[in-house]
């Protein structure tokens, strides 16, 4: 089964929903495993930008759950190629707060000041994920 990666990015249905992230990274890391999916979900209390690898039909039936989610909406796929190697091979899903995105990372990845993922293109939102990624390893190190 060919290996390929998708990036997408979505916008919080409910912000006053705080049940709802600890329920999706619960069901995330469960289903992930199972499916040998991995990647990294990045939340800044507006957006969702999520990074998924995994065999070709596990991402497609999580993209097809992922767009009948109604704990977000105006999802948008920006990229999704075919890989041979996970740039997220190590774990199912993490979850790290935009906020702590360094000035540096935006800079970077060529992203505006504001984290608004809509506006960005498929590899810089994927450099920015992978520094993300980077910055959570690093702490959780310590
Ligand atoms: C922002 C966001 C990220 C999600 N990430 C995942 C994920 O990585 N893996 C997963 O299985 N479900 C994830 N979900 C939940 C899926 O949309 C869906 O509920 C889940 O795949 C179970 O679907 P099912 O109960 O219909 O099988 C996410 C949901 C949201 C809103």
């Amino acid at each position: 089964m060919p290996l390929v990666r998708t990036v997408y990015v979505s916008t919080v249905a409910d912000s006053k929903d705080s049940a709802a992230l600890p329920q999706i990274m619960k069901l995330a890391q469960a289903n992930n495993e199972v499916h040998n999916l991995t990647g990294l979900l990045v939340f800044n209390h507006k957006y969702y930008l999520q990074v998924i690898e995994g065999g070709r039909k596990a991402v497609n039936s999580l993209l097809s759950n992922l767009y009948r989610d109604p704990r977000h909406v105006d999802m948008m796929v920006l990229g999704l190629e075919e890989i041979t190697q996970r740039a997220f091979p190590d774990w199912g899903m993490q979850f790290v707060p935009a906020a702590s995105a360094t000035r540096e990372i935006m800079l970077r990845n060529g992203v505006a000041r504001e984290f608004d993922p809509y506006g960005m293109s498929a590899a810089s939102a994927l450099g920015f994920l992978r520094d993300m990624h980077g910055v959570a390893l690093a702490k959780s190190a310590v």
